[in-house]
Parts: structure tokens; sequence; C-alpha cells
């Protein structure tokens, strides 16, 4: 069931996996396998609760994932690291640093708290891989990724981190994330605009006060038709919202101001 802020409800998948294990119809009872969090949502940059969703997972002897493509970066930032409490407890975790790590795509990584996990990748194929032409120093690029092909893609993230360090980027993710702040300050503030929550991440929802789900969706074409500002949607238990997913640490002020004028000047009357 979605809960308002769009977190996992640790009472609703506790009653899921009892549910699972204990079936009130016929049929045998399945085994609860794997719990897929996420810290970080893409339409609120909500984080589920990390804590209660790994007691609960644990109880129920399944495993947890984190889908932490968006929030995982928080890591760097000792201001906002506390919001991931509970991410160690994952069995796997995802990080996608296109978003808060300013990669190129793609950036994807997975991340196993043990080599042994990645076991299954030295699965052997005798037409990909001759064992004496890697023995004889071949390059064998098999047992490093899920695919086959792949583009270098640890190198831009590799050079980045060399070039900025854990607080460099930490500095990045604290700017982005008080850019978010401020802009849902401007919304709160002005009497033509509604804000749908405080934003976790760098997203912010609003909405012209009282806008429809067509307005929403015209405000949005008609800026981007015009090639004044790409903004996101997020459908939501409370109707449709303009979102602003902020990525740019250089974001100032008087960007956001006036990003509120376009919409304002593109809300149809
Ligand atoms: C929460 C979340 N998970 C996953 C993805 C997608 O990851 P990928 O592009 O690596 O498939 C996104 C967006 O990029 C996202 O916001």
């Amino acid at each position: 069931l979605p809960t308002p802020d769009g977190t996992l409800d640790p009472h609703t998948l506790h009653t899921a996996l009892t549910d699972l294990r204990h079936p009130g119809s016929p049929g045998a009872p399945a085994v609860p396998v794997l719990v897929c969090a996420t810290a970080g949502t893409t339409d609120t940059g909500a984080i589920d609760p990390l804590p209660d969703l790994a007691d609960l997972t644990r109880a129920h002897g399944a495993r947890l994932h984190v889908d932490a493509a968006y929030g995982g970066p928080l890591l760097f930032s000792a201001t906002h690291r506390p919001l991931l409490d509970g991410l160690h407890r994952a069995h796997t975790v995802t990080l996608d640093l296109h978003k808060l790590g300013w990669q190129p795509v793609a950036a994807g990584l997975l991340a196993v708290p043990r080599a042994a996990d990645l076991a299954p990748l030295t699965h052997r194929a005798a037409y990909l891989n001759a064992d004496d032409d890697t023995e004889a120093g071949l390059p064998d690029l098999l047992g490093r990724s899920l695919r086959t092909t792949r583009r270098p893609d640890i190198l831009k993230m590799a050079v980045t981190l060399q070039a900025l360090g854990r607080t460099g980027l930490a500095d990045l993710v604290d700017r982005t994330l008080a850019a978010a702040r401020t802009f849902a300050g401007l919304i709160d503030d002005h009497p033509a605009f509604e804000l749908h929550s405080h934003p976790t991440l760098s997203t912010v929802l609003f909405r012209p006060t009282g806008a429809d789900d067509t307005t929403v969706a015209t405000i949005r074409r008609r800026l981007l038709h015009q090639g004044r500002a790409v903004l996101g949607r997020a459908a939501t238990p409370t109707g449709l919202w303009l979102k602003a997913t902020l990525l740019n640490p250089h974001t100032t002020t008087d960007d956001l101001a006036s990003l509120l004028k376009l919409v304002e000047g593109h809300t149809p009357r």
C-alpha cells in the first residue's frame, strides 16, 4: 500500500511477509527471499526506514537489498550520513553516481559485503575464456561484470574520487541539499504555491496551490516546449506534482526564484 511519503511501511511489509509464509488460501507457503528497500526514491527522494526493514527482513529469513542509486552518496557527507543509518545491514546495495556523484551515465555500482558474493560472475564458458590464453597473459574481462560487453565506467568514478576526495564530494552533496531546502522555503513562503513535503534529498515537489493534474501536466509541457525549464513530474496519492530534482551544487537562490517565476508565468488561468 502506498504511504503518504512514498516509503515502505514496516507494518505493511511485516503483514505481507507473514501472509507469504502462512497463506490464508490453499497453496504451499512461500519463503520470502528478498526485500528491496530504497534510499532515495525517484519520485520524492524519500528514504525507507532502513533499521526497521533490516530487523524485519532478518526476522523473516530474507535478504535485504537497498537501492541507494540516488541517496547513497550521502555517505560522503558527515552532516547527512545519519539519514542512511542501517544501510550497512543490507546484503547488497546499489549506487548510481550519475545523480549525487556528478558522473555521466552509465555510473551504476553494486556493492556486496564480501568478494565471495560475486562468485556467480566467475562462471566459465569455453567460447568466452580459454584458461591457457588467460594464463599466457591475455586480458580476461569476465568475472568483472554481470555483462560481457561493458564500458570502463569505473574509470571516471575513480578519477572523480581521486580529484575531489570524500570531502570534496561531501561539499557538493551538502550544497545541493541546501539548494533544495532553499527552494522548498521559497515555495512554502509563496502564497500561490504549495509544497508537497520538506525535501529529504534534493527533490522538491510543488505545484500552484490547488492545481489539478491537467494544470500541472500543462505547465510542465509548456516549459519544455518553450525551452524554458525541464521539470519532472511525480504522481502521488495526492495527485500530480511538478518535480525539481536539483543536482547542480552551484544553483543560486536567484536561479530558484526565477524558476518559480517561470512556473507562475506558465500557469494556465
Ligand atoms: C532510485 C533509483 N533507482 C534506480 C535508478 C536507475 O538506475 P540505472 O540507471 O542504473 O538503471 C534510478 C534513476 O536513475 C533511481 O532514481
